[in-house]
């Protein structure tokens, strides 16, 4: 069975509604590959910088340094690289949101 244009569209729109919805479920998403250093939200216990309820502009200055290269980093330049400075943004804002 092809699926229908109508069926194709309403997942578009789910898509994009789910973009848009606070928790922004995408940042969620991919934060979760951040948990394995960072602590689950952000909540570190560890060596590792917690980084849970740090202020989103100071956290999305670090990781767009991190991505040029001009803050010094064991691993985070890594990962800065990865996402695109409006993803990283939506990361900031993620886990600036979540307690301490
Ligand atoms: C492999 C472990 C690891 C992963 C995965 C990881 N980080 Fe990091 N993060 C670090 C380490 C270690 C530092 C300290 C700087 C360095 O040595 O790279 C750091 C530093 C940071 C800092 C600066 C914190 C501060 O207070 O100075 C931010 C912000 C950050 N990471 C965000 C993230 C985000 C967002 C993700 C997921 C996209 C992530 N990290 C994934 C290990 C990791």
């Amino acid at each position: 069975m092809k699926p229908s244009l109508i069926g194709i569209a309403a997942l578009l729109l789910c898509g994009a509604a789910a973009a848009q919805t606070s928790p922004d479920l995408q940042a969620r998403a991919w934060a979760a590959s951040c948990a394995a250093c960072h602590g689950t939200d952000g909540r570190s216990r560890s060596a590792i910088p917690a980084i849970a309820g740090q202020d989103k502009a100071v956290l999305l200055q670090k990781l767009l340094a991190y991505k040029q290269g001009t803050l010094p980093a064991t691993v985070m330049h890594q990962h800065a690289k990865g996402y695109t400075d409006a993803e990283l943004e939506r990361l900031a804002a993620h886990f600036s949101r979540q307690a301490q």
